[in-house]
């Protein structure tokens, strides 16, 4: 972590202001202590709901004027899209769930076929019921070891491209949740070969290409657009996340449009601001900050290989699958311990985990992170499986990384349409109206228009008896599911 000089402001510890023109603005404002006869009520007073408002500055209004005069907005935008090689570039303050909706709408018509890896998570899937797209999916690859998901393989994507030539763009999501990536340049070149854009959700690798010993991000490897989650990796508010694009296959004027479409109009000027912020310190202090990420996980990757029994995702997956060394996924079912109840141990010692399932537990590790912090965490987890050590289990991949739909209606006809309630054995070979998904890691199982299949539904089972949280379902007991009406 970066240390603090005696002479530092604490309100800009590393001098960022006069790269980062939102964070600028977000300092005036809150410099300038104004009284304030527009929104928010709140009007930065403490007295009624207390300190939980104390650094809510809206973003128009605030950091910027209303009608946005002093430019901060575009230009935080220009230096965004330059950071990343783009030539379009906007601070989302909707998560990458935004994102993934503008690019759908920017992209495609109704009535469109687009290329979608399966690994894809509900916002893009909500994304096709807005624009009225069909999938095409694509699967990825299973490590065998581990059960988790390593890439899409270009030659499937290729496949379905030649099977499907109408298709009017190829989505995936790189990295996986468990850090694992596909060949983008490669996907880049297979798409562009067929005249179309190569998207990429990057919502977890949002310093990707900030250092040399680190994947590079979508837009440096060719695809002409990515989104990714400020919020999820870099030291940005929760919900920030940045989209940036490079208009040759893509048009400028519908990405604003689908921006905009799907934005609120009162944006909150302190997550914009921390996106800014995380966007200069990127590219200011990236690698030398991400330089010592990698140092500590490759530490505590050392310590967790001396534990027999766990297996860490990148030793044992196929060496020429691209892998993101900043991310620990670890298999634990051979200590036979599971990957929930270390989640309990945990939590029950403050450190609350990103990633937990039966076989798997994969922490955020992130540049705020230092040698004390990891170490806590490898030792909350090496006393866990001590604890819970008994017989090894054999791995089981999760439903969400094998799951094979069939696609019967588009995700918008079938959101649309008359549903009906049926007991979930009845529902098997119905077409469903609901997209249902384990949580973690949000990848729907069933989606609108796919044909419910007994696999899926004793994949989800599966998942619940294990532990984890199976979402959106509207009976969360999945002993029934909302499936399209025939009469
Ligand atoms: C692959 C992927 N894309 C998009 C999202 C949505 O991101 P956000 O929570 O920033 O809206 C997530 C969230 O977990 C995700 O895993």
């Amino acid at each position: 972590m970066a240390s603090v000089g005696v002479m530092t402001n604490p309100d800009d510890p590393l001098g960022l202001r006069d790269d980062a023109p939102l964070l600028d603005g977000w300092l005036s404002y809150r410099a300038m202590g104004p009284v304030p006869f527009g929104t928010p009520g709140h009007k930065q007073r403490l007295d009624l709901v207390g300190t939980v408002v104390r650094d809510d500055i809206p973003l128009y209004g605030g950091v910027d004027t209303i009608r946005q005069q002093a430019g901060a907005i575009a230009e935080a935008d220009r230096r965004l899209a330059r950071a990343w090689g783009a030539d379009w570039g906007r601070i989302s303050v909707g998560g990458s769930t935004h994102g993934n909706q503008t690019l759908m709408l920017a992209l495609c018509r109704p009535g469109d076929t687009v290329v979608v890896t399966r690994t894809l998570h509900r916002s893009l899937l909500l994304g096709m019921v807005l624009a009225g797209v069909t999938p095409v999916w694509v699967r990825p690859d299973v490590d065998p070891t581990t059960g988790l998901p390593t890439h899409v393989p270009v030659e499937r994507v290729a496949q379905a491209l030649a099977v499907h030539p109408e298709a009017k763009a190829v989505f995936l999501v790189e990295p996986t949740y468990v850090g694992t990536v596909s060949d983008v340049a490669a996907h880049a070149t297979v798409a562009h070969s067929h005249g179309i854009p190569l998207v990429v959700d990057q919502a977890w690798g949002a310093y990707f290409g900030f250092h040399p010993d680190l994947p590079r991000h979508a837009i440096q490897a060719g695809a002409d657009a990515l989104v990714t989650s400020a919020h999820k990796t870099l030291p940005a508010y929760t919900q920030a996340a940045l989209v940036v694009a490079r208009t040759g296959r893509i048009d400028a004027d519908r990405l604003d449009r689908a921006f905009d479409a799907t934005a609120t109009t009162s944006p909150s000027g302190t997550i914009a601001a921390s996106a800014d912020a995380a966007r200069a310190l990127m590219e200011r202090d990236g690698e030398r900050l991400l330089g010592h990420l990698l140092r500590i996980v490759d530490h505590a990757r050392g310590r967790l290989r001396e534990v027999p029994g766990l297996v860490l995702l990148d030793d044992v997956v196929d060496p020429a699958v691209i892998v993101d060394r900043a991310k620990l996924a670890i298999n634990v079912s051979g200590t036979g311990a599971t990957g929930l109840a270390i989640e309990e141990d945990l939590v029950a010692q403050g450190m609350p985990v990103e990633l937990a399932d039966r076989d798997t537990v994969g922490p955020i590790i992130s540049v705020n992170d230092d040698q004390d912090t990891v170490d806590a965490f490898v030792d909350g987890v090496i006393a866990s499986v001590e604890r819970q050590r008994t017989e090894p289990r054999p791995v089981l991949p999760s439903i969400s990384w094998t799951v094979e739909p069939q696609v019967v209606l588009s995700p918008r006809e079938a959101y649309f349409a008359a549903h009906e309630t049926v007991s979930a054995e009845t529902a098997i070979g119905q077409v469903s109206a609901e997209l249902v998904a384990p949580y973690p890691p949000g990848i729907p199982v069933l989606a609108p228009g796919e044909r419910i299949t007994a696999a899926a539904v004793a994949g989800l089972r599966a998942a619940m008896a294990d532990g984890t949280q199976v979402r959106y379902a509207a009976d969360p007991t999945l002993d029934t599911l909302q499936v399209v009406a025939t009469s």
